[in-house]
């Protein structure tokens, strides 16, 4: 351990400390409305002065005064040290065993590049040469701050990393209301609130893979007040970008002041740190809004789109998924009439999702074959590149599904490579599903496993898309490649897995990707930075996807959020529901279909039919324009949402009665947001005869539609109606 001062910083506190004499360091993080505003104090500890709005000459915080006292207060990276006492963002353990660490502020950086300006800020340990550098990315036009931390351990000796939070924030409101997701497998972002009290909350979750079942790492705070709000006061809203364990925690300190920290949870992660390496943690994704949860969404959505979604701005095809339809039951002949069926409903791919491969093992039902992934030719004779063709023929671009983390106890590539299977020696390696895990932290694992995906590509020149499935999480952890490194094992893993997408990034650009883990196990910004879209529940039930689709839509775009109509009785709940209702809420997403085609009835395929080729003329409002959000279904009896396209001359309106109460409550007036209030708009119900509010077909003022709004008759439980606006 270098215990000797380094002579730069010695030469840095007293040149801060005379440089802070004569005029303050304010480091301003703008956007166009909010700012965060960071000032190291007179002893260099970096301090946060502010998130929120932002403010004409952020310069004048130079007058702010830290009130840091004992063991709490707002310092910007809090570490584990000095006189900090809560829950540090940095703890580090070094080769002596000590862990005390007190990062002070050396210099910063800002460098603009057109809508995203960086501003990375220099911190360095007193003692060791241990330095932090936060990096600070200010989207200006969507108001989002994307963060992260860099640890650079340039110290002579090896260290340990306790703590390594992606970012803090450090807040003074007088109330924090906490919104959140939470859930299970088949019932996903479900929405729970609460107002924090003194002390701490954390959401969590050590489970390795498949992290976003039982928590989301998102979170949105209203602030002064216990009242969620769509469309007014303060709200921070984050979202960690992190596929592996995460934790979030909200710890109201004795001033009443909140400090946030979110990163990648420490459990069994105690990392080493090799002398001259840097650790760089996930992104923290925050924005800010005036405006309420709604403005908090539109602009979480918005850099989503643009920045945080892989191919974020493509067309989203319809399509028809295998699964529901036919399960593992399948031969050729199934595959290629489901495909004539989606192209006669106008559909756009189709998906042959589990089943198509294993021949040692073949994989007919879930006991069997993942990690062995060659078509199955005694069920396929005709071979995978057949039926992709066929697809293409068609009219229709063709999906395939892998699961390439996994392996079947019940596999030859089980019984060739045990070594790559996680588990720890001696002890039972617990099945999921009679599946075990593939141990990514290996390279060679990431090898095998970027060849599964490349080998699949090389089936058919007419593969367009990839389910990538992920089902199940890690028991009794272990990895014979890490040895006597276990610590790194669930960091590790979640970067093997990156490092895999980006191999078939460089190679596969074009490629559809969606990411599935039994529905939406990991829906997180880390892994849309290589996804295209996730699935969102393997709960295709509309009466429970309004709640699951509510949820998502806090934190991440339609664009994102695949969304299926699928048979009745429901195949999860056994809930019969009208196939308009199912329509109209797989449309206010990526829609698809998940059904055997063959068993609709000539009237409901005609319903269909209308319902897929009107979701095409306005599927790009939904995929690319702003959501705002009428109605909540925690509240009902409706839910309503609408998206309006960027240029505000569309937008579409969806409204769903999710429960019946009373006949009078029908003719609720809607009313609508985000229009021109100057535009006038023609207004049409879609996929009906008759409509269901009689000043349909009609022309409005946007200032009217937002005063007025319409109040269509919609009374019975899971009546919906879908209205398409256009500026005339
Ligand atoms: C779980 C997924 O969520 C389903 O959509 C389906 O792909 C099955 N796995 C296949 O095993």
């Amino acid at each position: 351990m270098k215990r000797i001062l380094p002579l730069i910083a010695l030469l840095a506190i007293p040149f801060l400390t005379a440089h802070a004499a004569r005029k303050p360091v304010v480091i301003a993080v703008e956007t166009a409305h909010s700012a965060l505003v960071l000032k190291p104090s007179a002893d260099g500890q970096l301090m946060m002065c502010h998130y929120g709005a932002r403010v004409a000459d952020p310069q004048e915080f130079a007058a702010w005064n830290p009130q840091r006292r004992a063991g709490q207060g707002p310092w910007a990276y809090p570490a584990q040290g000095g006189m900090y006492m809560d829950e540090p963002a940095l703890a580090v353990r070094y080769a002596d065993s000590y862990r005390n660490t007190e990062p002070v502020y050396v210099s910063h950086t800002v460098r603009p590049q057109g809508n995203l300006v960086t501003t990375t800020v220099l911190l360095r340990d007193t003692l060791t040469a241990l330095e932090v550098r936060l990096v600070y990315d200010a989207y200006q036009a969507e108001d989002v701050i994307v963060s992260h931390a860099e640890i650079i351990n340039d110290d002579g000796q090896p260290v340990r990393l306790v703590r390594m939070a992606s970012s803090s924030m450090y807040i003074d409101a007088d109330r924090y209301l906490l919104t959140h997701c939470s859930g299970n497998w088949a019932a996903e972002m479900q929405v729970e609130r609460e107002l924090l009290t003194r002390g701490m909350k954390v959401i969590e979750t050590r489970r390795g893979t498949q992290v976003t079942h039982w928590s989301n790492p998102s979170f949105m705070l209203s602030l002064d007040t216990d009242t969620f709000s769509e469309t007014s006061g303060e709200v921070i809203a984050g979202s960690l970008a992190w596929s592996g364990n995460y934790r979030l925690s909200f710890e109201k300190d004795g001033a009443g002041r909140l400090r946030i920290l979110a990163g990648i949870s420490p459990f069994s992660s105690e990392y080493p740190l090799a002398a001259g390496e840097t650790f760089t943690t996930p992104d923290m994704v925050w924005t800010w809004s005036g405006q309420g949860a709604g403005q908090a969404s539109r602009n979480l959505h918005a850099w989503a789109r643009h920045y945080g979604i892989y191919g974020g701005a493509r067309l989203v095809p319809t399509l028809l998924n295998s699964w529901e339809g036919a399960y593992f039951t399948f031969t050729t002949k199934t595959l290629t009439d489901m495909i004539d069926d989606a192209a006669s409903l106008g559909l756009e791919m189709f998906v042959l999702d589990d089943g198509w491969f294993g021949t040692r093992y073949p994989r007919n039902n879930d006991s069997q074959g993942l990690g062995d992934w060659e078509p199955n030719a005694a069920k396929l004779p005709e071979g995978i590149d057949y039926i992709a063709s066929y697809a293409h023929q068609k009219g229709l671009k063709f999906g395939i599904w892998i699961e390439p983390e996994m392996v079947s106890p019940r596999s030859c590539l089980a019984e060739e490579h045990p070594e790559w299977v996680v588990r720890a020696p001696g002890r039972k390696i617990h099945e999921y599903r009679h599946q075990w895990v593939l141990d990514l932290a290996n390279p060679v694992v990431q090898d095998f496993v970027f060849g599964i995906f490349d080998r699949t590509m090389q089936l058919s020149r007419n593969i367009d898309y990839i389910k990538w499935d992920c089902n199940r999480t890690v028991f009794n952890f272990g990895s014979d490649y890490l040895g006597d490194a276990q610590e790194r094992f669930y960091i590790d893993y979640v970067q093997g897995l990156y490092n895999v997408m980006r191999r078939i990034r460089e190679k596969y650009p074009d490629v559809l990707v969606q990411c599935c883990s039994s529905g939406g196990g990991r829906v997180d910004y880390g892994a849309l930075r290589w996804f295209d879209e996730f699935w969102t529940s393997d709960d295709t039930d509309a009466a429970q996807r309004f709640k699951i689709q509510y949820g998502t839509s806090l934190f991440y775009p339609a664009t994102v959020m695949g969304s299926h109509v699928s048979a009745v009785p429901n195949h999860q709940t056994g809930a019969v529901t009208p196939l308009k209702f199912r329509f109209d809420i797989a449309c206010a997403g990526r829609l698809g279909m998940e059904l055997q085609p063959k068993r609709l009835t000539a009237e409901e395929r005609a319903l269909a039919d209308r319902c897929i080729q009107s979701y095409k003329g306005y599927r790009d409002i939904v995929s690319g324009g702003d959501l705002y959000r009428l109605a909540s279904p925690y509240e009902g009896p409706y839910d309503a949402l609408m998206y309006v396209a960027e240029d505000r001359s569309r937008a579409v309106v969806f409204l769903y009665c999710t429960d019946y109460t009373n006949r009078d409550i029908g003719g609720k007036p809607f009313r609508l947001q985000g229009l021109d209030p100057d535009r006038k708009y023609r207004v049409k119900e879609l996929n009906v005869d008759k409509s269901c509010w009689n000043g349909d077909g009609g022309t409005y003022s946007g200032a009217y539609l937002a005063a007025g709004g319409f109040n269509p008759v919609l009374y019975r439980t899971y009546e919906s109606a879908v209205f398409l606006l256009e500026v005339q």
